[in-house]
């Protein structure tokens, strides 16, 4: 496994890290074993990731109540925990975003509490309230990484114009924004603005949420309240395109001896100004073969040959 450093930090984080919006996270997918929750986290400390990606709002608070019982098993120090705040959970089931400074310091002492930690390594403000100016959530943070509660600070789903009044003064560590082969939007402005402004990019999504472990057909149908309805990808006739992208990706991965989500991962970290990917998933199998991207490395040919697939889709 190779390791990156987080920007504007020390944090060392494992290139290939772990998305848990499914572990606990019964509100956005059904029927979910806590038990496959807890192995898939532990089978990826044990080899060697160390960057795991969670947010209060997975199951409720859930997602970060399996991930502190794994992660108590292990070194704290080894571990860089990611966590994010700003959706709040009403009584009546509705969730309402909120920057005010006092509910961020309330959700990240929440966060505190089931992570069974002292600070948490990356606190990520999860979505913009559009409310709140920037200058009061982003000090909000700034003041909460000064008394030791946070080591670096996040944003994520935010225009360009959002990131730059976000970083108005330079605190921003990480964004978390979704990108991978079959959604490079990312590639337009926040990319670059990154590499610019030494922020570290962790793509959302690297496996477009599945369609890039290679196991959709025409017939695949999600749950009726699965959240990925709602993502384009999985609409109408831009599926039946993706999939025949998907297709031609899977020849170029087999001709590479690869796996399609190994090819996902590699052309993602081979991106400039992505320091790490944090594929989700249920299953601990996934994790071995997900690891072996950070062995893998695209020449400027494969990665031209990539990009012909991909602008055709
Ligand atoms: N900031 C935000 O607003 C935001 C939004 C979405 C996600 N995220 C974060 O980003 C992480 C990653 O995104 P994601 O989990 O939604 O999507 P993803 O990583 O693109 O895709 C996850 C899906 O890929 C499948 N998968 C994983 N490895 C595979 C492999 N080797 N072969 C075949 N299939 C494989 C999983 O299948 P199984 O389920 O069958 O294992 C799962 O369905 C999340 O877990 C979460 O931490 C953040």
């Amino acid at each position: 496994m190779k390791y990156q450093t987080l920007k504007k930090t020390d944090l060392r984080i494992s290139e290939i890290g772990l998305g848990t919006n499914a572990v606990g996270g019964h509100n956005l997918f059904q029927n979910l074993s806590e038990a496959d929750g807890i192995e898939f986290v532990r089978e990826a400390l044990n080899n060697g990731v160390n960057f795991i990606d969670t947010a209060d709002i997975y199951g409720v608070g859930r997602s970060e109540e399996l991930v502190g019982e794994v992660v108590k098993e292990f070194k704290r120090d080894d571990l860089v925990i990611a966590t994010k705040g700003a959706q709040q959970w009403l009584e009546d089931g509705s969730v309402k975003t909120n920057n005010r400074p006092e509910y961020l310091r309330a959700a990240l002492e929440n966060s505190l509490q089931r992570l069974q930690l002292d600070y948490v390594d990356l606190y990520y403000l999860h979505f913009p309230d559009k409310e709140t100016p920037f200058a009061e959530s982003i000090g909000a943070l700034a003041r909460l990484k000064e008394e030791g509660k946070i080591r670096a600070i996040g944003i994520s789903n935010v225009s360009l114009e959002q990131l730059k009044e976000a970083n108005a003064h330079g605190d921003i560590s990480a964004l978390q924004s979704p990108y991978n082969m079959l959604d490079r939007s990312a590639e337009e402005e926040l990319l670059p603005y990154c590499v610019e402004n030494n922020i570290s990019f962790i793509p959302y999504g690297p496996l477009a949420f599945g369609l890039l472990g290679g196991g959709f057909t025409k017939d695949t149908k999600l749950d009726a309240q699965d959240w990925r309805n709602s993502v384009p990808l999985f609409q109408g006739e831009q599926f039946g395109k993706t999939l025949e992208t998907v297709d031609k990706l899977k020849e170029f991965a087999a001709q590479k001896e690869t796996t399609l989500p190994n090819l996902a991962l590699v052309w993602l970290l081979a991106q400039q100004g992505v320091d790490a990917v944090i594929p989700g998933g249920k299953r601990k199998e996934r994790i071995l073969e997900n690891i072996q991207a950070s062995d893998m490395s695209l020449s400027k040919e494969e990665l031209n040959f990539i990009h012909n697939i991909l602008i055709n889709n």
